[in-house]
C-alpha cells in the first residue's frame, strides 16, 4: 500500500523585508546575505497573523479541493506556539470547517516536529486506509535585532494532506534517523527571540546528515545516485550545497561541475530564498519548492529529504514522486502569493518586530493587515479570537 503526500501547499506572510536594505542598515556587504548565506527576503508577520492562520491559509486551498469529510487527523508542528495548553490545531479545525470526529494534537520537536507529524500520520492512515491526516507546520524565525542570526529570520506554514493513494509524493519504509542531547538552538519560554549558537548548529546539522544518511544507506542500500533530487531543512538556503558537498564525500562521489550541482540544488530552494527560515515548514517548503520549478518531469523519480530539528533531531527519507503529479500542484497559488508581498521600510519592519501584544491577558484587538483568508482579530478575557475574513 502506498501512503505519502496527497497535495501539498505553502503559504507565507503578505509582507515582506528585501535583505539589501537589512544589509545597509547593519553595514554588511549585502552580498553576504545574498551569497553567503542564500537569502534574498524575509517574511515579514503583521500583528493580525501567527501560526495558526498561517497554518489555517496554507491548508485551505488543499480542503477546499479535497474536501474535509475523510480526515480524521490534524497534527500541527511549531516552535512558535501560542498556548502552554491547548493545541493550535484545535483553532485551526474550526477555521477549516473540519469535522467533529478527527484527532488534533500539537508536536514540537525544533524544526524536526513536521517530520514526525508526517511519520504520525503515515502510521495512523496505515490503520485506516479509508481516511486522511492533514499535516501543518507552522512557524515564526525570530532572533535579536542586529544579531548574527537576523538576517535568517523569517515565516511561513505547509500543509500537506497524508493519504492512501497519494497524487504527489509516495513516502518510502526505510529512514535513517538521529538524536542527541545538544544545545545549539533553543528557546526558553520566558524569551520571544531564539538563542542560537550558529557556527555550532551549522556543524551539528552537518554531523547528524551524515550520521542519518549513514542509516538510511544501511536500511534502503541506496546511494546517492539514486535520488534526483534532495530537499534539506534550510535555516538558510547556502547550506544545502554545504550538505550536498558532504554527502558526495561521504560516497566517495565526485562533486559535479557548478551548473550541474545548480540544476540538483536551486530548484528546491526559491521560496525558502524569499521567505527566510520557517523552522518546521522549511524542508517541506523546499520540496514544495522543487515539485513546483523543476523544469524536467519529476514523475517516478526518488527524492531525498534531510530534516534537522536542533536539540537535536535529524532524519534522511525519500519517496517517490507520482505519475501526473503537476496537475495536483498550487504552483500558481504560490506564485501569486509571494509576487503580491508589499515590501516594507526598514522602520516599518522594525515597528512590526517591536509591536507589543499585551503579555498580562489585557484585551486587545489586532488592526485589519493584508493576509489570507484568516486572522487574529482580537483577544478577550485571555482567549484568542480569530475569524474569516
Ligand atoms: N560576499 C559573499 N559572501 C560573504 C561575504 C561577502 N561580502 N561576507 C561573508 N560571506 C560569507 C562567508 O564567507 C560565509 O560563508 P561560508 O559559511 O561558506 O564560509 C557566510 O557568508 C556567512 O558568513 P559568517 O561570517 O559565517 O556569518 P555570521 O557569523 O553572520 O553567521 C549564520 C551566519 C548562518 C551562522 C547566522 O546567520 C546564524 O546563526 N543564523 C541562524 C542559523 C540557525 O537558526 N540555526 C539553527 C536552526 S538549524
Amino acid at each position: 500500500m502506498n501512503i505519502g503526500i496527497d497535495l501539498i501547499s505553502f503559504h507565507a506572510p503578505s509582507y515582506v523585508l528585501d535583505l539589501r536594505i537589512l544589509a545597509e542598515m547593519r553595514g554588511v556587504d549585502p552580498d553576504k546575505f545574498v551569497i553567503g548565506i542564500g537569502q534574498e527576503r524575509m517574511a515579514i508577520v503583521p500583528p493580525d497573523q501567527d501560526i495558526v492562520t498561517l497554518a489555517a491559509n496554507a491548508a485551505l486551498p488543499i480542503v477546499d479541493k479535497a474536501g474535509r469529510d475523510d480526515i480524521e487527523l490534524v497534527i500541527l508542528a511549531t516552535e512558535s506556539g501560542i498556548d502552554q495548553s491547548k493545541a493550535a490545531a484545535l483553532f485551526c479545525h474550526k477555521l477549516l470547517g473540519l469535522p467533529a470526529a478527527c484527532r488534533c494534537i500539537e508536536v514540537k520537536e525544533a524544526c524536526y516536529g513536521a517530520t514526525a507529524a508526517l511519520r504520525m500520520a503515515a502510521a495512523m492512515v496505515a490503520a485506516r486506509p479509508h481516511t486522511k491526516a492533514l499535516v501543518l507546520a507552522a512557524d515564526i524565525a525570530r532572533y535579536d535585532l542586529a544579531s548574527p542570526g537576523e538576517p535568517t529570520q523569517g515565516a511561513g506554514a505547509i500543509a500537506m494532506l497524508v493519504s492512501t493513494r497519494p497524487r504527489v509524493l509516495a513516502l518510502d519504509p526505510e529512514s535513517g534517523f538521529h538524536a542527541e542531547d545538544i544545545m545549539d538552538f533553543w528557546r526558553p519560554n520566558y524569551r520571544e527571540e531564539a538563542i542560537v549558537d550558529g557556527k555550532y548548529s551549522t556543524r551539528m546539522y552537518l554531523t547528524t546528515l551524515l550520521r542519518a544518511w549513514k542509516n538510511y544507506h544501511a536500511a534502503s542500500g541506496r546511494s546517492l545516485t539514486d535520488h534526483a533530487h534532495l530537499c534539506f531543512h534550510l535555516p538558510f538556503t547556502k547550506i544545502a550545497y554545504k550538505s550536498f558537498e558532504r554527502l558526495c564525500k561521504a560516497d566517495g562521489i565526485p562533486l559535479p561541475p557548478r551548473d550541474e550541482l545548480e540544476r540538483l540544488i536551486d530548484p528546491a530552494l526559491h521560496y525558502n530564498r524569499q521567505t527566510g527560515n520557517t523552522y518546521a515548514a522549511c524542508v517541506y517548503e523546499a520540496l514544495a519548492s522543487l515539485l513546483d520549478h523543476a523544469p524536467a518531469n519529476l514523475a517516478r523519480k526518488r527524492i531525498g529529504l534531510f530534516s534537522y530539528g536542533s536539540g537535536c533531531m535529524a532524519e534522511f527519507f525519500s519517496g517517490v514522486v507520482q505519475a501526473g503529479y503537476r496537475d495536483h500542484l498550487f504552483t500558481d497559488t504560490h506564485r501569486t502569493m509571494l509576487d503580491s508581498r508589499t515590501p516594507v521600510t526598514y522602520r516599518q519592519y522594525e515597528d512590526i518586530f517591536n509591536y507589543g501584544v499585551p503579555s498580562d491577558g489585557a484585551d486587545h484587538v489586532f488592526a485589519p493587515y493584508r493576509g489570507g483568508a484568516f486572522r487574529l482579530a482580537g483577544i478577550k478575557d485571555h482567549k484568542r479570537r480569530y475569524e474569516a475574513k
